[in-house]
Formats: structure tokens, C-alpha cells, sequence
């Protein structure tokens, strides 16, 4: 397994680079990341490359044993390209240029910028296409970080309509397809068409805003944009390959992230890696959050994948936030690891004593002096070089799937239906309620296999296709159980909505019908009761009528008190519940554990337990248990069976008790 840090040898005096390599090795390194922002110092002036200080840097870390990621440093042109072309620059919705002084000032559909880049990558590529310590390759740097995958300028428009005239054929058939007889926006031609910039009817006020442009024009402006960062990210790899580079090439995610379709922008790397901040300037994640993004970027290419920043030390731009308390930087990187990272980079070496970065601080201070973080990190990496074997192509396998869709993400996202919905939160409250079970579940896009797995959870999956309305009646047919929420099946691919009866798509399969729905608005909230106890929503309600399908819960109040809010239906050998309304944590927690017995998965852990997360993995047909305690406080953990420790190598059977924050990694025998 990959260990090691983020590291900006260009930060640093020439003669510091011996003393950390050093350091590192004795942290049990074995990788740095560098040069993703170093492209002023690799080509000062245009055509003028210097790579001398890289080719040293590179040999005072391999003299250590330390092996290298390389960034390609295209997140941040220099001065002198943006100068001689301010044409590169992004353009808002405004109009305005989002100029020099920051990071990834550049638009991805410039043409200029395009060849530019291909230089620098090109003249990487020759140095380091055999190098002996560059192991894999990063393109760039968290794409579309800030808002900067959607672009104004007029090159995205020229590109727009080209994107449009391949996807449309015709322009007749886009304005059938867009509904631009609406506010007479009829297209007589491609080159009429426009970018969704600022209009007359859009209102951009804090939290006010609204989005008045063609549905249809907006989901296919967010498409392309998406597919411009994949394609300007194709481009640089194919320099790479071209070039002779075999090195596995990756780029770095940000799981929250919604601007790309991060399954299409994985198909052309090798492998996954994202970078993981837990508590910062700008929030405390719960664990759960972090346990589902891991997932999130695990089922991108269900694949395992690294973390190619992970935090070290307390950090943000103009605040701090909270500083990681002892034994917490371990349990993040287990955590990591249990959910399928096979590399961990830790952001950064060396806190930087200048630059809008100042106050994120690494494993070393700015001081350099090793101190509490550097001492975990170390114990960490003594740890992993003897759990290498059982982390290295082990599997997460989970009974139950949850469908992201980042269409039906933007579509939701201009058009949430009501102010309280949130996509992603639904998603998120789903899966941290059977994480409160002990059951884990893969978040995988909808080209899945869905017969892996006992249930899958398709949460407001609102654009829909014939195809994907056949393959899960398949998997239904087939014995699959299915789980359908409330602002599902209403619309097409192309965000119009569905003449049929709602759930539109999904009528056939959950063997209901909606009669009439309501969104609750200013504070209203409406009770049911069934299956679950008692359950309160305050997003909205679909009233049921059921048609085949059980009812397992009813409203109790509103105008529709005594209709029908959950409902199952027998399909094939399998079964569909259609949830049609939000749910309480205590409600929706109570109804999976319905759902999941019903569909016969059987928890990690029989006793759930607040703060502990339990992970399984598989290796060579051993099953593996990672025990994480989130909390401060010692907890016991009754367990049935008896496991080896991993890292104590006592064998345990009935209890394993774990420190705050403590973590176990457990052998079932
Ligand atoms: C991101 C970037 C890093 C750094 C950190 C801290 O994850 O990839 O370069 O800027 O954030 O802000
Ligand atoms: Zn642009």
C-alpha cells in the first residue's frame, strides 16, 4: 500500500529537501505528491522549461525510497500565458472575467489554453515517461472546485452549439425536445442558440435565487460543461499515452462536488483518488458523511481508489477549524481504508509559511519540528506496512446499493421542488440510516449490476428512460427488492415532464398511483403512522392510492388523513416500496430495519451502537471486521465469534473494548 504526503519541494530552500525525505522515511513513507501547482517554476517564460530542480527534488526523496505522484500543473496557468492570452479566463454569468490572483483561472473549452497545456504536459511527459520513481500521474487538480466547471465565455457558447448539433441532430428536433414554445423561445437555428447566462427573469439574491431558464436548455448547459472537463482531462492523458507514459494516471475528486459527472470523468483513469477533509473552516463532517463519500468514490469505478489528500492538521483559508485531537488522524485513515483506500497522502508536509494557504496546517508545523501529529502518523505507518497484505485488493461487499444520478442531481438542483429538498441529504439520510444498522451499502450509479446485490434504494430518481424503467423491472422480476421515494419516475431524460400517471415510470413497478401530492411549505409538517411507529415529514407528501400494492403506513393528519404515505407491491419475485414521503431519522431508520429484514440482510453487528462504525472486507476468502469508534469515550463491543487482532495479534471472542477514537482491525475465524 501507498503512504506518504503531499509535497511542494518549490516551497521550500533546496537544502530543506534531504532533512524531509529523511523525516519521512522514518514516517515509513513511500510516495509524495508533487508538482500540480509548480508551472511557473517548470516553463517561467513561455517555451523556456526547467525541470533540473524537479529531476533533483525527485532523487533526494526516491535516495529515501520515496516513489512519486506527479501533477500535472494546469490548475494554475501563469502569469505570462494569462497575459498574452486573456482569452483563457472564465467568464461568470454575468458576463464578468473571473481573472488572475487565485487558482484555476482558465476555461476548459479554450482552444489556446487546450494547446498550451498540452505543451507542458507534453514536455512532462518526456522527461518522466520512464523514470524509474514517477509512479503514477494526477491530471490537474480538483476539477471543478469553486464553481469553475460552468463557463460564459464564447468559446463555451461556439462549443455549446456544437455539443447541441451532435446530440439534437436538428434544430426542430432540439425544440421539440427543449419545449421552446414556451415564451415563443423557438431556435430557428444552431447559431441562434444561447448559454442559460443572466436573463430578465433570473433573480440572484443571496439564497433567493431562481432559475428561469428552459429546463431542457439548463440540464443540457450542466451536461456539457461536465463533458468539457472530461474531454479537455482526455486530452492531457492522451499526451501521456502518446507519449509513451505507462504510469496509472488519476485524478483527484472532491466527493461533494456536484459540477461533473464523476462517473463519466472516471472511465479514462486508471484510478480513483479524492481528497478527504473532515473538520475545517467551513464544517465538522459527521462520520457517516465521510464513510459515504468514501463510498461515493469507491463506486465510481467500484474500484479500490487512494486518498490523495487526506487531512493532517488543523485547517482553512482565513479561519482555522478545529485541530484533529489525538488519535483521530488514525481513525480517519482506517476509516479511509476500511471503506477501500489502498493509497493515503496526507495534506501536506509542511505547513507553508506564505500564500492564501497559510493556516493549513500539515503534519509538520511551520516550524518543522515533528510534534503529536507526525508521532500518530508515524505509529499509523508502522501499523499499515504489516496490514499491507490484507488492504491491498481486499473488497468492501455490500447486500444493498444506493443509485446516485448527477442528471437527476442538477435536475433537482435548479428545480428542488420544494426549498427543504436536497438530493444529495436524501441520499445521505438513507444511507447513514442503515449504516445505523451495520449494514453497508455500495453508491453506485444506475449502469450497475443491480443483481449483485438484495436491495437497492433509487431515492428521487426523477429523470427517467425506457431503458432504465425496463432494467429494474428486471431486476425486480428477478427477486431484487427496491426502495422508490416520493419525486421519482416524473420526468424524461430531458427534464420534461411525464404525460403518465405518476409515479409516471415507476407506476407499473410500485403498483400505485399518486392521486395528488403535497410540498410542505413555511414550517408545516404532517404526520404518519405505520410500520415505523410514528413518523413526521416536512418536504412533502405524496398521497397514494394503491392499486396492487400493500399499504405499510397511512398519514394521520391533513386533509388526507387515512391515505396511504408507504406502500409495498409483490413484483416478479421481487418487491417495490414506494416511500412517498420524507421521513424523521427515527422514522426512516425504524422502516429500514423493516425493509432490510424483509429483503434478508443481515447486519455486521446485531447490537446497533451509537458512534461505532463497523466495515467488512474480504481478502483471499478471509472476511475482515474494522471496528471505528467515532466518540470520545471507551466503549465495549460484544461480537459473536472469534476474530484474531490484527494489530494486538490476541485472539478475541466474546467483547473488544475501543479508546476514544480508537479503531480494531478483526480476522473472523
Ligand atoms: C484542496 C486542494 C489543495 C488544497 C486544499 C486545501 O483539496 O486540492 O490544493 O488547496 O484543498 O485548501
Ligand atoms: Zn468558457
Amino acid at each position: 500500500m501507498y503512504f506518504g504526503a503531499d509535497y511542494y519541494p518549490e516551497h521550500w530552500p533546496r537544502e530543506f529537501w534531504e532533512g524531509h525525505a529523511k523525516l519521512m522515511k522514518e514516517a515509513h513513507f513511500n510516495v509524495v505528491r508533487i508538482g500540480e501547482f509548480a508551472w511557473s517554476k517548470m516553463e517561467p517564460e513561455e517555451g523556456r522549461f526547467d525541470f533540473a530542480w524537479l529531476d533533483e527534488a525527485i532523487e533526494a526523496l526516491a535516495r529515501e525510497g520515496i516513489q512519486i505522484v506527479l501533477g500535472t500543473p494546469t490548475a494554475s496557468p501563469p502569469k505570462w500565458l494569462a497575459d498574452l492570452h486573456p482569452d483563457i479566463y472564465m467568464k461568470d454569468e454575468f458576463g464578468l472575467t473571473r481573472g488572475f490572483g487565485g487558482r484555476r483561472h482558465y476555461c476548459q473549452n479554450s482552444p489556446i489554453y487546450r494547446e498550451y497545456s498540452k505543451k507542458i504536459v507534453s514536455a512532462m511527459a518526456s522527461r518522466y515517461k520512464d523514470h524509474p520513481h514517477v509512479i503514477a500521474w494526477q491530471i490537474d487538480n480538483e476539477f471543478g472546485w469553486n464553481d469553475t466547471a460552468r463557463c460564459y465565455c464564447d468559446n463555451c457558447l461556439q462549443e455549446f452549439k456544437r455539443w447541441l448539433q451532435n446530440k439534437y441532430t436538428s434544430i426542430d428536433e432540439l425544440n421539440k425536445e427543449w419545449g421552446t414554445i414556451f415564451w415563443s423561445q423557438t431556435y430557428r437555428s444552431w447559431d441562434e442558440l444561447i448559454l442559460p447566462a443572466h436573463s430578465a427573469a433570473d433573480l440572484n439574491v443571496g439564497a433567493a435565487k431562481r432559475y428561469s431558464h428552459n429546463p431542457g436548455l439548463l440540464l443540457d448547459f450542466y451536461r456539457f460543461c461536465s463533458d468539457s472537463v472530461v474531454f479537455y482531462q482526455k486530452l492531457q492523458i492522451d499526451v501521456l499515452r502518446n507519449s509513451g507514459c505507462s504510469q496509472p494516471i488519476t485524478h483527484n475528486y472532491m466527493e461533494h462536488f456536484n459540477q461533473l459527472d464523476y462517473y463519466n470523468l472516471g472511465k479514462d483513469l486508471d484510478f480513483i483518488s479524492w481528497d478527504n477533509y473532515v473538520v475545517y473552516e467551513w464544517g465538522n463532517k459527521a462520520y457517516e458523511t465521510t464513510a459515504m463519500a468514501h463510498d461515493v468514490i469507491r463506486g465510481i469505478k467500484e474500484k479500490n481508489f487512494w486518498v490523495m489528500e487526506q487531512q493532517s492538521g488543523p485547517c482553512g483559508w482565513n479561519h482555522l477549524g478545529d485541530t484533529p485531537k489525538p488519535g483521530q488522524l488514525r481513525l480517519w485513515t482506517y476509516q479511509a481504508i476500511a471503506h477501500g483506500a489502498e493509497g493515503i497522502v496526507y495534506f501536506r508536509w509542511r505547513a507553508c509559511p506564505v500564500g492564501a494557504e497559510q493556516y493549513w496546517y500539515g503534519i509538520l508545523d511551520h516550524d518543522g519540528i515533528p510534534r503529536r501529529r507526525y508521532r500518530e502518523i508515524q505509529q499509523i505507518g508502522r501499523e499499515l506496512s504489516e496490514l499491507s497484505d490484507i488492504i491491498n485488493d481486499s473488497k468492501t461487499i455490500s447486500d444493498a446499493a444506493i443509485i446516485q444520478s448527477y442528471d437527476n442531481w442538477w435536475s433537482h438542483e435548479f428545480q428542488p421542488h420544494n426549498p427543504g429538498f436536497d438530493y444529495h441529504r436524501l441520499l445521505h439520510q438513507y444511507y447513514s440510516a442503515l449504516m445505523h444498522h451495520h449494514i453497508q451499502a455500495d453508491i453506485v450509479s444506475i449502469d450497475t449490476d443491480l443483481s449483485k446485490y438484495k436491495l437497492v434504494l433509487m431515492p428521487a430518481f426523477n429523470l427517467m428512460t425506457d431503458e432504465i424503467q425496463t432494467k429494474v423491472e428486471n431486476y425486480v422480476k428477478a427477486g431484487g427488492n427496491l426502495i422508490i421515494t416520493f419525486r421519482s419516475g416524473t420526468r424524461n431524460w430531458n427534464n420534461s415532464i411525464t404525460l403518465k400517471t405518476l409515479p409516471g415510470y415507476f407506476k407499473e413497478l410500485t403498483g400505485v398511483e399518486i392521486e395528488e401530492f403535497d410540498s410542505l411549505n413555511f414550517g408545516r409538517t404532517v404526520k404518519s403512522s405505520g410500520i415505523f411507529g410514528e413518523g413526521t415529514s416536512c418536504v412533502w407528501c405524496d398521497i397514494l392510492r394503491p392499486l396492487q400494492a400493500e399499504t405499510l403506513a397511512k398519514y394521520s393528519g391533513e386533509f388526507y388523513r387515512g391515505e396511504a404515505s408507504v406502500t409495498v407491491n409483490s413484483y416478479g419475485n421481487g418487491k417495490v416500496y414506494y416511500i412517498g414521503c420524507d421521513l424523521d431519522e427515527k422514522a426512516i431508520t425504524s422502516l429500514l430495519k423493516y425493509i432490510t429484514v424483509e429483503s434478508q440482510i443481515k447486519p455486521l453487528l446485531s447490537q446497533p451502537m451509537d458512534g461505532l462504525e463497523v466495515v467488512r472486507k474480504m481478502k483471499d476468502g478471509k472476511i475482515y471486521l474494522f471496528l471505528l469508534n467515532h466518540t470520545d469515550a471507551t466503549i465495549e463491543i460484544s461480537l459473536e465469534g472469534k476474530y484474531l487482532d490484527m494489530l494486538s495479534c490476541e485472539t478475541i471472542s466474546t467483547s473488544v473494548t475501543l479508546n476514544a477514537y480508537g479503531i480494531a482491525v478483526l480476522q473472523s475465524l
